[in-house]
């Protein structure tokens, strides 16, 4: 075999990484902050290489919440660590698609023979977001701090305005439009005509899932015990007492006013800490990987953009899943196991409806194949965002890692999809070895 076509053909695989439990903010996670929420996840991982080859290739994180204290995070997570100086750092941002976008990233390098073995993953701390000042107040603050005596301080601080005196309060918010991620998920929800019943329905589901892949022990080697809390061993956001009667009551989170708002704090992803990782590999490089070394093959992989304001900020998945499909030569039936992360559930319901729709297959997404109705059943069955939570950096490899584990249980292939603020969606196929 030719150098080139030995590149061209190596194969890429995804093994699971470990991870936090999740918690919502405020929780029992909230002491940590990104980078030490990531430390006992890239200690776990790396500690179960082979002895052969202690160390990765590289380390690709992310965060989406900046901090002004770090910045390219992974390194500092690395470090932190206590691990070995000479591994090269990356940080990628795509929010919610962060760490997929990581291990899509390397993937293509490993394809072009660059890399065989690369640890992938992200986390986020809401509960330490930090509060900005405005631009005149920092100012301020940056010359009072640079020194010149009284004089030149009562100077800085008599040019402050009232204005200047403002906090930047961090929200969920897309910058262009001003809105929340979930004032735009209504929007969708009322274009598709998704009901409340829908989606409650849809999230009672997802903590019912939840709570029996965590009662049968599927988390059991997936999820790591933070060390400032060993107590504290599952995820704390699955809830076994929610009913539908109970989510019913919920008032709407976003459209409060017109009477007509349909996502609640019950049936949205709820705002969460955690930390999450997967490793990317050839086949020289899975194995080094210990136990549990649950991986899968994968196949393709594919990043979308929508106009927000025309066709709704979370429905960039819709564009990418059948573009990938299509190219595949793939229907929906093909895929045994959907993965898809649940921002709310109405973004999952709208995303289902438009990938049924011939009409936006062909108008919005260029797809003319028939692929078929999206089998719902086979969506997430141990859980999504909804119960599990929602940890920005983390949530691509949360679903890696519990995706390859299911496939390697079941067999077949296995759709990845998450959507991201920006109207982008990042999908990938994986497929059983
Ligand atoms: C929706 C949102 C505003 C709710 O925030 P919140 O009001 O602080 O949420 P809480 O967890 O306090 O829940 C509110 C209430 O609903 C109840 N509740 C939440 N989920 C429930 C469920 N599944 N069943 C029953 N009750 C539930 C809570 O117990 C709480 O009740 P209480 O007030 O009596 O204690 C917040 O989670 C959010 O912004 N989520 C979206 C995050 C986002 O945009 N992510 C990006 C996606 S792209």
């Amino acid at each position: 075999m030719s150098p080139k076509n030995d590149v061209r053909d190596r194969e890429v695989f995804v093994a699971s990484g470990p991870r936090t439990l999740f918690a919502k903010i405020d929780g029992p996670l909230a002491q940590l902050d990104a980078v030490a929420l990531s430390v006992p996840v890239v200690q776990a991982a790396v500690r179960s290489l082979d002895a052969s080859r202690p160390n990765p290739d590289c380390i690709v994180w992310g965060t989406v919440i900046p901090s002004l204290a770090v910045s390219n995070i992974a390194r500092e997570v690395w470090f932190d660590a206590g691990l070995d100086p000479s591994v090269p750092a990356l940080t990628v941002v795509q929010q919610c698609a962060t760490s997929l976008a990581a291990a899509t990233h390397v993937a293509a390098q490993m394809k072009a023979g660059r890399l065989d073995l690369a640890l992938c993953g992200g986390s986020e701390s809401m509960s330490q977001t930090q509060i900005g000042l405005t631009r005149g107040m920092s100012q301020t603050l940056r010359r009072l701090a640079a020194g010149g005596g009284p004089g030149a301080a009562l100077r800085s601080l008599g040019q402050l305005r009232l204005r200047d005196l403002r906090l930047s309060l961090p929200s969920i918010k897309e910058r262009t439009t001003d809105l929340t991620m979930g004032d735009h998920a209504e929007i969708m929800a009322k274009e598709w005509n998704i009901s409340r019943e829908s989606q409650d329905r849809y999230a009672l589901a997802s903590h019912q899932k939840a709570v029996a892949a965590w009662q049968r022990g599927f988390y059991d080697d997936l999820v790591i015990a933070p060390e400032a809390r060993p107590a504290t061993e599952r995820d704390t956001i699955p809830r076994p007492d929610t009913s539908l009667e109970k989510l019913a009551k919920l008032p709407p989170a976003f459209d409060r006013r017109s009477g007509q708002g349909t996502l609640t704090a019950g049936n949205s992803s709820p705002l969460t800490d955690g930390a999450a990782a997967c490793w990317v590999a050839t086949a020289a490089g899975l194995e080094a990987i210990g136990t549990p070394r649950y991986h899968a093959r994968l196949i393709d992989w594919e990043i979308a953009a929508v106009d927000m304001e025309r066709d709704g900020l979370l429905m960039a998945p819709a564009l990418a899943i059948p573009r990938m499909l299509a190219r595949q030569r793939l229907g929906y039936m093909h895929i045994d196991l959907w993965e898809i992360h649940e921002a709310f559930a109405a973004q999952v319901l709208c995303n289902v409806a438009a990938l049924n729709s011939r009409a936006w297959l062909k108008e919005r997404a260029g797809v003319e194949a028939e692929l078929g109705e999206v089998p719902v059943d086979r969506i997430n069955p141990n859980g999504g965002s909804v119960a599990l939570g929602h940890p920005f950096g983390a949530t691509g490899a949360r679903i890696l890692s519990q995706a390859v584990k299911q496939l390697q249980e079941t067999g077949g292939r296995a759709l990845i999809s998450i959507c991201a603020a920006g109207g982008l969606g990042h999908v990938a196929l994986l497929e059983a070895v």
